[in-house]
């Protein structure tokens, strides 16, 4: 598969130092039993960071995934979203913070804090590392966000191009043809 040519938009240390910045805006926020949720397989670069950052402000969350999925094949979002991989922890009663790695046209995260709060969650707080604002179809905002980006296609730090890109340890755009 060929891989089109990419150019940097936030560097590490760009990225290290956001990250550091929203543990710091979260942590004041939790409670004692937080549940972190984090939606793979984008944000698992971004949740292994912003975790170790939170333990730095003394935060302890349980720590669970979900795989949901709305593209199909494509790159458009089709606006039907399907829990592919639940969580595993019980969320009656708990506080989340779910985490994603791009808010797009806004269907996954709508669907996703609808899925935790039917699942007994009392309070869901978004944190999400990348915005597309021009893309929404939802109206919703992230109640964390490290870096709004331009209507590009982005990869890098988790986020792939058809699988490719999640290696790189900075986050991208796209050069398509
Ligand atoms: P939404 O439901 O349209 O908001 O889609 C959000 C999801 O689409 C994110 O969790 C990403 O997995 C994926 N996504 C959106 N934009 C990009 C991109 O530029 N590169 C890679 N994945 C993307
Ligand atoms: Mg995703």
């Amino acid at each position: 598969m060929s891989r089109p040519p990419v150019s940097p938009l936030f560097t590490e240390e760009h990225i290290r130092q956001r990250v550091e910045e929203l543990a710091a805006a979260i942590a004041p926020r939790l409670g004692p039993e937080p549940v972190l949720v984090a939606l793979l397989t984008g944000a698992f670069v971004f949740t292994a960071d912003l975790v170790r950052a939170l333990s730095r402000q003394g935060v302890r969350p349980h720590v669970d995934f979900m795989v949901l999925s709305s593209y199909g094949k494509g790159t458009v979002s089709s606006g039907r979203v399907q829990v592919k991989l639940d969580c595993q922890e019980s969320l009656a009663g708990r506080q989340v913070l779910l985490v994603d790695d791009i808010l797009d046209s806004g269907n996954t995260l709508t669907f996703a804090i609808e899925h935790l709060r039917r699942k007994g969650a009392t309070e869901v707080l978004t944190c999400l590392l990348l915005d597309k604002p021009e893309r929404r179809q939802v109206p919703i905002t992230a109640d964390f966000l490290g870096f709004t980006v331009p209507n590009v296609f982005i990869v890098g730090y988790g986020i792939d191009y058809a699988e490719q890109y999640r290696e790189l340890p900075f986050v991208a755009m796209v050069h398509e043809e």
